[in-house]
C-alpha cells in the first residue's frame, strides 16, 4: 500500500508540474519593446547612413545603448546623438564606465558614420501626438 502511495503521489507532482510548464506565458510585466537589427535597420540607402548602421552593430554599440540608441537601464539614450564634438569626446575619453574608443580603433569617419545613422533614427512622437495621453486629469 505504501508503494502504491508514494507511486500516487509522484504521479500527482508530475501532472502539477507538468500542468505548470503548460500553463500560459506570465503578461504581466508585459513583454519588453522588441528591439532588433531588422528592425532597426536604417530605411535610408544613403550609404554613409548604413555604414555607420553597419559600425554601431559590429562594434557593439548596440550592446549597451539598443539597435536604435534608446539605451536601457543605467545606459543612456544616444539618438538623436550629443552635439558631434561632445559625441566623439566620449568615445574617446569616456566619463565614466562606457569602453574607450581611440582614433586607432576607430577612426573619426567611422564615428561620422556611426553619427549619421543615430541621427536617422526616427523621432518617437511627443506626448501632444498621441491621443490618449490627451484626456482630462483622472480619466
Ligand atoms: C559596455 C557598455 C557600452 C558600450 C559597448 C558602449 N557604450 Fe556608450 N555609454 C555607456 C555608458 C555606461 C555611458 C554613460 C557614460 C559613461 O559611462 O562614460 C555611455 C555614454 C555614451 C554617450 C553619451 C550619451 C550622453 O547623452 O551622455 C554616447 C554618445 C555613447 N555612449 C556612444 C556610444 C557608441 C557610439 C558606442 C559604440 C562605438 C558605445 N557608446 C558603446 C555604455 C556603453
Amino acid at each position: 500500500m505504501k508503494a502504491l502511495n508514494i507511486a500516487l503521489a509522484a504521479a500527482v507532482i508530475g501532472a502539477a508540474a507538468t500542468a505548470a510548464f503548460a500553463a500560459p506565458a506570465v503578461k504581466n510585466p508585459p513583454a519588453a519593446p522588441v528591439d532588433s537589427p531588422v528592425l532597426a535597420a536604417p530605411a535610408s540607402k544613403d550609404p554613409q547612413i548604413q555604414r555607420g548602421f553597419k559600425l554601431y552593430t559590429d562594434t557593439g554599440c548596440w550592446q549597451c545603448h539598443g539597435y536604435q540608441g534608446a539605451g536601457s537601464g543605467n545606459m543612456p539614450r544616444v539618438s538623436p546623438p550629443l552635439p558631434m564634438a561632445a559625441f566623439t569626446h566620449q568615445l574617446r575619453e569616456p566619463r565614466r564606465v562606457m569602453p574607450i574608443y581611440t582614433a586607432k580603433v576607430m577612426p573619426d569617419q567611422d564615428v561620422a558614420a556611426i553619427y549619421a545613422y543615430l541621427q536617422s533614427v526616427p523621432k518617437g512622437k511627443t506626448a501632444a501626438e498621441i491621443p490618449m495621453l490627451q484626456g482630462q486629469p483622472g480619466n
